[in-house]
């Protein structure tokens, strides 16, 4: 009895460590740092000769600085990807900070190829994410200095500054470079719009509403 429960636990470590590794898998070198000059096509950038690489490609400053909220949703991300750290390419890993004003909200958005992992450092977060069909169950919480969340990945999320004075997060990707859906955006500002019929439809409202919605999102 112990030695089957012990063999399904060790079966179900290796199917576990197997999704585990089903995104940004080990690099096969030290560093692969990203080379935007070459026109290689690959899953992620082609290396830089390792003997070129400087200390340069694995630094960023600036981190401290806050972000710009004056835009209409009083948000600012400053992220810290393989565009602004060459090094990063292939590992797997980045960061953000995200400066919001007061009231200032981040909209509901996917990554659609990683989680995050976020901590306030400064104000208070209401933050959420959304489960997928048929559920659709808002997870939700409001976030204090040293709070940390997650966001599973693909999962539509949002956070809202409901603080008195400016907040301040930090967030992490695993990935070199985060995707970005933004819901409505996405939805309702393609480029080569989804026709009205189609969102009047799909939202239950007049077509004069939808182009209310394109007009602004
Ligand atoms: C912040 O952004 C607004 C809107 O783009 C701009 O008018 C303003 O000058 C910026 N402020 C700073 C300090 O850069």
């Amino acid at each position: 009895m112990v030695k089957t429960i012990l063999f399904l636990c060790f079966v179900a470590l290796v199917i576990c460590s197997h999704v585990a590794f089903a995104f940004d898998s080990a690099p096969l070198q030290d560093f692969c740092v990203a080379d935007f000059k070459s026109s290689a096509r690959i899953n992620g950038l082609a290396c830089k000769k390792p003997e070129s690489v400087k200390a340069k490609d694995f630094f960023f400053r600036g981190l401290h600085l806050a972000g710009n909220t004056t835009n209409i949703f009083g948000v600012k991300g400053t992220p810290v990807a393989v565009d602004q750290i060459p090094g990063l390419n292939t590992l797997g890993i980045s960061m953000v900070r995200v400066d919001y004003a007061p009231r200032g909200i981040n909209p509901p958005h996917t990554h659609p190829r990683n989680t995050e992992i976020l901590t306030v450092v400064e104000g208070s977060l209401l933050v959420g994410f959304v489960t997928s069909n048929p559920e659709n169950r808002l997870i939700s919480k409001v976030l204090d200095k040293g709070d940390v969340f997650v966001f599973p990945v693909g999962l539509v999320h949002f956070q809202r500054n409901v603080g008195l004075g400016n907040a301040v997060a930090i967030g992490a990707w695993n990935t070199q470079y985060p995707g970005v859906i933004t819901t409505a955006s996405n939805v309702f500002r393609s480029n080569t719009p989804i026709a009205d019929e189609v969102l009047a439809k799909a939202f239950q409202v007049d077509q004069s509403i939808v182009d209310l919605i394109k007009s602004k999102v």
